[in-house]
């Protein structure tokens, strides 16, 4: 039995089908899954991961949550804004320096009334330790979310959208065949691919790799296939994961973590121009750029029914206006 959590989004988030994209790529039909309407300060994947972990915050009684994540973190704008709701004091270890002035989720963390410590390179949680150390000296009760919100806790969030999706597909009568995401610090990934074998829905995962860096000596496929293992005993499935299961798609990833090219440029501006529907350019432009890739090369079995998860990330476009005003 998963655990319980506490109510913080929108759901089930809607399900779609993009009928002028569709109508551009006819050997299939499009659909998209909108975690960008999750709520929490603009909404994203991240929300479901959250319910999870606030539950436990309040569950042990602890007074203050940190995380942490790169300094345009859309994980740790919705950790803000998870913790302003119930009330925890919230501190952010966000990589790069302190700029002038704050921009797209930095600005809406600090809105958001977190505690911003700036940690240079370290933009992983590699200081996750030390902060904890010190408030716990200052006499806080520290819970400390992994970067990403990518423990297996987290990843039960997912393994419930594979249910909320299930449920919606036997509503519409439907069947997906493959499913792109943006897979960055795993959880999401992971989380999927246990719903899918816990919840028994027959769909091709295609996890498009967002940051060709791994953690430490270890590489995000690793990390993945670590979490599998840990969710296939909790969930007890009859089932030995090896690292196929846990593959991302690279070969997106290669300008690097949050260089905006005119690849993401030209995702967004085709799912906006065609849909009304914003990405962003970090994660969803990237993986939409991906299975955009796939469509145009005929890379996917024809005929198919073909699945975008939106995770969300908006407020990173006016952060990165410049790359993509032209
Ligand atoms: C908008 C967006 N999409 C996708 C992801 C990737 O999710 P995960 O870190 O669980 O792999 C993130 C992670 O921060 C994100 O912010």
């Amino acid at each position: 039995m998963l655990p319980k959590k506490y109510a913080l989004g929108f759901f089930p988030t809607p399900l779609e089908r993009l009928d002028n994209l569709s109508k551009k790529y006819p050997d299939y039909n499009l659909f998209i899954k909108r975690d960008d309407n999750t709520g929490l300060a603009s909404g994203g994947n991240k929300t479901r991961k959250l319910q999870y972990f606030i539950h436990d915050v309040l569950e042990q009684d602890c007074d203050t949550v940190i995380t942490a994540g790169a300094q345009q973190s859309n994980h740790c704008r919705q950790t803000a804004a998870a913790c302003a709701k119930v009330g925890i004091e919230c501190h952010l270890l966000l990589g790069g320096k302190r700029p002038k002035t704050y921009d797209g989720n930095l600005l809406l963390s600090h809105l958001l009334g977190a505690n911003i410590h700036f940690t240079g390179d370290n933009r992983k949680g590699e200081d996750l330790k030390s902060l904890k150390e010190d408030l716990n000296k200052a006499g806080k009760k520290v819970y400390d979310i992994p970067y990403g919100g990518s423990n297996l806790l987290g990843s039960f969030g997912f393994v419930d959208a594979i249910k909320e999706l299930k449920y919606q597909l036997s509503e519409m009568n439907l069947k997906i065949d493959y499913i792109f995401f943006a897979s960055s610090s795993g959880g999401t990934q992971a989380g999927l691919k246990l719903g899918i074998d816990f919840h028994g829905l027959d769909v091709k995962l295609i996890p498009i790799s967002i940051d060709k860096l791994g953690y430490g000596d270890m590489t995000l496929d690793e990390a993945v296939l670590e979490l599998l293992e840990e969710g296939g005993e909790f969930f007890e499935l009859k089932k030995q994961y090896s690292i196929k299961d846990a593959m991302l798609i690279r070969g997106y990833d290669s300008e690097g973590y949050g260089v905006v090219t005119i690849n993401e440029r030209k995702a967004i501006k085709t799912l906006a121009e065609s849909e009304g529907i914003l990405l962003d350019p970090v994660y969803s432009g990237r993986a939409f750029y991906g299975m955009l890739d796939h469509l145009n090369n005929s890379k996917l079995k024809k005929n198919t029914n073909v699945l975008f998860w939106h995770t969300g990330g908006l407020p990173a476009n006016f952060y990165y206006s410049e790359e993509l005003t032209c």
